[in-house]
This record gives structure tokens, sequence and C-alpha cells, in this order.
């Protein structure tokens, strides 16, 4: 089920690092690395936090960069008494096109539900951005052998009351918990297996044709030196980074990871 051709998407989630003076210079020196094709092969998404995106899109904009600005969350309301929070339409207003939903560190850290991502997911969605709707199971999940039961189960719910329209435009991201920020990655085999049975669950939950193109990335410390192994796996279109993507010369050599493939 993995006949369509789909566009890679190289995703970097800076997570809380960089103020919007570290972040100008890190796109740069991006910007310095990557070629032309190399933007015509992948698209790659930058995710800095949110006092950076003014600045990081300014950037993008005055020198015709072609990095794709994206947020690392907001909050399902269109406005209100949310004090700290930020909304879909705030951010689409900041030329903001791909929007992480329910990382794991937002699930575990501070108590998003699968119905609060349910509802992220359709204020993105609302103004025409892309949610990167992260999914994965903690390591006693693992260990319990209730990997496909948890990933798919947050699948389901995040997709609920989606269009076939709504769902094939969508990037799913599977991060497994326990090799987040750990140097310890799946085998590329092991998230070929998870990832292909979430194309799979698409399938059924949507469309066949939601599910052949809907783009499905891994996630948990990807680096320059595992990304071609991963890369090379059927139902694999991308990869969410976060460390690696904190380094500019690493993060181009992730993007350039086709130059690599035999
Ligand atoms: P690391 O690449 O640092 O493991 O983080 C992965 C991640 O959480 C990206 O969203």
């Amino acid at each position: 089920m993995s006949n369509e051709v789909r566009k890679p998407i190289i995703s970097g989630n800076w997570k809380m690092n960089h103020n919007h003076f570290e972040a100008i210079q890190s796109i740069q020196k991006l910007a310095y690395l990557l070629t032309k094709e190399d933007f015509v092969a992948v698209d790659v998404t930058i995710h800095p936090p949110f006092t950076d995106l003014r600045s990081s899109q300014t950037l993008i904009d005055a020198d015709d960069l072609q990095f794709i600005l994206g947020a690392q969350h907001c909050h399902e309301a269109e406005s209100g008494a949310f004090t700290g929070e930020v909304s879909a339409q705030f951010l689409a207003k900041l030329n903001v096109h791909y929007v992480i939903v329910g990382h794991s560190e937002r699930r575990q850290l501070f108590g998003e539900t699968d119905e609060q991502v349910q509802q992220k997911v359709v204020a993105i969605q609302k103004y025409s951005m892309t949610p990167i709707l992260c999914v994965g199971e903690t390591l006693a999940d693992r260990e319990a052998g209730l990997t496909h039961e948890k990933v798919l189960g947050q699948v389901r719910s995040a997709l609920a009351k989606r269009s076939v329209e709504h769902v094939r435009s969508m990037v799913i991201a599977y991060e497994p918990i326990w090799a987040i920020g750990t140097g310890k990655t799946a085998t590329a085999d092991d998230a070929q297996r998870v990832i292909s049975s979430i194309r799979e669950e698409v399938s059924k939950i949507s469309s066949p044709m939601a599910a052949s193109a809907i783009r499905l990335q891994y996630g948990g410390s990807v680096k320059a030196s595992n990304i071609v192994q991963i890369m090379s796996q059927p139902d694999i279109d991308g990869v969410l980074v976060g460390g690696a993507s904190l380094d500019s010369a690493e993060f181009a050599r992730i993007c350039q990871y086709r130059l690599r493939t035999a």
C-alpha cells in the first residue's frame, strides 16, 4: 500500500531551544548548506518556539528561502481565557503551515488527552494548516506487547470524524517514547512494521486513497548516521528530528540523505 509518490518530509522540532537570535542564525546557516535541489527532493519544515516564529518567517520571506515554517503546539480553542496559550488562527496569521500536535512531551508533561488532540487537529485544519500528529508507545507498553494497540488507538482517536480530504493531507509521526532523546532508535524494520500498520489503519478508518497519500514520519534519535537506513523503508516518508535538528550541519546532512543512498 505504498505505491503513491509521496514527497519526503524532514521536520526539525527545536523544542524549547534557541531564542529568536539563535533561530535566525540557525536558519541562515542551514540555508547556506542546502541547495535548490535539496528542496525539490524534500520538504523541510522547521518548528521553533513561539517567540521565534515572527523573526523566522520574516527571514524566510525576505531571503526567499524554501523552508516551511512550523509550530510545536497550539490550543484547540479560537481564543479566550487560556493564559499562556496560542490558537491555531494566530499561527496561521504568521504563515505557519505545519503544526505538531500530540507530541509525547505534551501528552506526558502537560496532560494532553486524546480528545484534546482530536480537537487540535480540527482547529489546525480549519485554518488550512497541516497537523503533524505524533503517536507512540512507552517502554512499558512495548514490553507488554501493546505497541500496536496504543499507537493505532491514538491514530483512530485523532482522525475521528475527519474527511478523506483532511486525512490524506495530514502527516503522522510515529515516535516511540523510549527512543526520544535517549540515543535509542527503533530498528528501521521495527519502525517500518509499526508505520505500515498505521497506513493500514488509515485505510480502514478513512479510505485506501487517504492511506496511500498520507505521509508518515519516524521520530526518535534520528541522526545523519541512521537516516539513510530509516528512509530506505517503503512506508517511511520522512522524519521528525529533535536534538539533531539543533545542529545545522547535522540537520543539513539529514536533509541530504538521498546523496548517500546507493
Ligand atoms: P530526538 O530526535 O531528540 O530523539 O527527539 C525526537 C522528537 O521528539 C521529535 O519531535
